[in-house]
């Protein structure tokens, strides 16, 4: 079972400048709760309790005031700054004690997944042993991702960051899972042409040796980068019609620790404390009453 996980939560948020030029774009509300409560919750649902924050430089205490230690969650909360944005396996290389021996996901502070079958699929992918798996979304808008070719088998047979010409409509979404091979394979990657360290170019090395397999978030998933205006304020939008459809939160942190039995009442109890009265709160206390 793959126990660790990273939150990758740094960049620079031009695209959603000026929003983003005095708040991390991953503690801009969506909805009701900051952006990252959202990764944060499929690492969980994945049972992973072991996690790595990585932030901008300078911006830990702000996330250490919304997250702490993690401790009413039942989970260990660490956090780790990056100096500048180099690219998204930089995160094994900064992650590299807090990975230790042990296999590790990954998932990016802006990605917004929802879906039927996904906690099974998740379950199912951190039992990873060997290789690396991602998550494969059908987009209409490829040219703005990372994306991959299957054949027959669904087997990857190319991958290519952000394509200019076609190639496939599958994107390579924001949640991926490594053996500890990440760590060496990650330190070997060059720069690309816009100076950063491209996870293409990290799976590319484990598709070439035959391990890289791919999952995907099922046809009736919701997959969003809130990276831009109008993709930030679809998942704004999602989540509140769906919250008021089945009265049930999405990201509710604290519900998915009491559901893996990781907290009891009483650590509910003082997260309400912890948040004060708001609406938030009135969705914990439902849970414990
Ligand atoms: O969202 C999925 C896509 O994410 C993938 O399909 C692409 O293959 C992958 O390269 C990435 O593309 P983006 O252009 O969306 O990456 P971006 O630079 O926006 O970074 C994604 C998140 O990671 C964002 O929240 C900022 C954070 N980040 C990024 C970099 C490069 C960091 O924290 N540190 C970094 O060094």
């Amino acid at each position: 079972m793959i126990k660790k996980g990273i939150i990758l939560s740094g960049g620079h948020g031009t695209r959603m400048s000026p929003l983003t030029k005095a708040v991390n774009k991953q503690l801009l509300p969506i909805y009701d709760k900051p952006l990252i409560y959202y990764s944060l919750s499929i690492l969980m649902m994945a049972k992973i309790k072991e996690i790595l924050i990585i932030v901008n430089k300078g911006q830990i205490d702000l996330y250490k005031k919304l997250l702490l230690n993690g401790n009413n969650l039942g989970i260990k909360i660490e956090y780790k700054e990056q100096k500048y944005p180099k690219g998204l396996p930089d995160a094994f290389i900064l992650g590299k004690k807090f990975i230790g021996k042990k296999n590790v996901a990954l998932i990016l502070g802006d990605n917004f997944f929802y879906g039927k079958s996904l906690v099974s699929k998740l379950l199912k992918s951190s039992k990873l042993k060997k290789g690396a798996e991602v998550f494969l979304h059908k987009v209409n808008n490829p040219k703005l991702f990372g994306v991959a070719k299957l054949n027959s088998k669904k087997e990857i047979i190319g991958i290519k960051e952000k394509p200019k010409k076609k190639y496939s409509n599958l994107a390579i979404t924001g949640l991926y899972f490594f053996d500890n091979q990440v760590v060496k394979l990650s330190k070997s990657l060059k720069p690309s042409k816009r100076k950063e360290l491209e996870i293409t170019d990290l799976l590319r090395k484990y598709q070439l040796k035959n391990q890289l397999f791919s999952n995907d978030i099922g046809k009736k998933g919701f997959w969003l980068d809130a990276g831009s205006m109008e993709d930030y304020y679809k998942t704004i939008k999602f989540v509140g019609s769906i919250q008021k459809k089945k009265k049930k939160y999405i990201g509710c942190l604290e519900e998915i620790a009491l559901k893996n039995k990781w907290i009891s009442k009483k650590h509910i109890i003082s997260s309400i404390k912890f948040y004060g009265n708001c609406d938030y709160s009135n969705y914990l206390k439902k849970l414990i009453n």
